[in-house]
């Protein structure tokens, strides 16, 4: 079993690790690395991570955590609300591994929406890697349909 809450300060660095964790195959810095090397002695978890950092920065009330019994933090979700564009953004969803499958990505995102709804908004946005199947098939689940595919490109200077 596990509990929604708010985000508290003190759960930052536990997201962040758990960020740098679950990007593991699914993630555009690390596409980056694999390509280039490390830039700037720099590794992808580090790159990762300061996501989160912007996530806190941004709207911090617009973070919630999935929460076990014993008190560990398993699960967050970041959000933030365009309210002149009515619309709601999801940059950052991860569960820790060993605690995936479980529904609990399933109930954050349905948190979000819940809180986008709360705000007054009409529509939600969120995107992930063609090469992410999970995170596709899950928010098409939820009711998410696609708009757009992006490629991203890197170079050598
Ligand atoms: C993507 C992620 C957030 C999903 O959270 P989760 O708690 O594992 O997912 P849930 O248990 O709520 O499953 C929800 C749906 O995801 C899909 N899904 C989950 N595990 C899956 C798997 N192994 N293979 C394919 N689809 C899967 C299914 O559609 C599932 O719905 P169902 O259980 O009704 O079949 C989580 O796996 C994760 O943190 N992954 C690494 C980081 C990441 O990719 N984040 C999203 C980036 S855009």
């Amino acid at each position: 079993m596990f509990t929604i809450r708010q985000f508290r300060p003190d759960d930052h660095e536990r997201i962040r690790e758990i960020t740098a964790e679950a990007f593991d195959g699914v993630s555009i810095d690390q596409g980056i690395e694999n390509e280039f090397g490390r830039i700037n002695d720099r590794s992808w978890q580090w790159r990762k991570k300061r996501h989160v950092d912007v996530d806190v920065e941004r709207e911090p009330e617009g973070i919630f955590v999935a929460e076990s019994e014993d008190g560990e933090v398993i699960g967050a979700i970041s959000t933030w609300c365009d309210r002149e564009a009515g619309t709601g953004h999801i940059p950052n969803l991860v569960i820790a591994s060993g605690h995936r499958g479980q529904g609990i990505g399933r109930a954050l995102i349905q948190h979000a929406l819940d809180r986008f709804r709360a705000e007054g908004l009409t529509h939600a946005r969120i995107e992930t890697l063609v090469q992410n199947e999970v995170g596709r098939g899950l928010y098409e689940s939820v009711g998410f349909r696609e708009v757009a595919r992006q490629i991203h490109f890197a170079m050598e200077l």
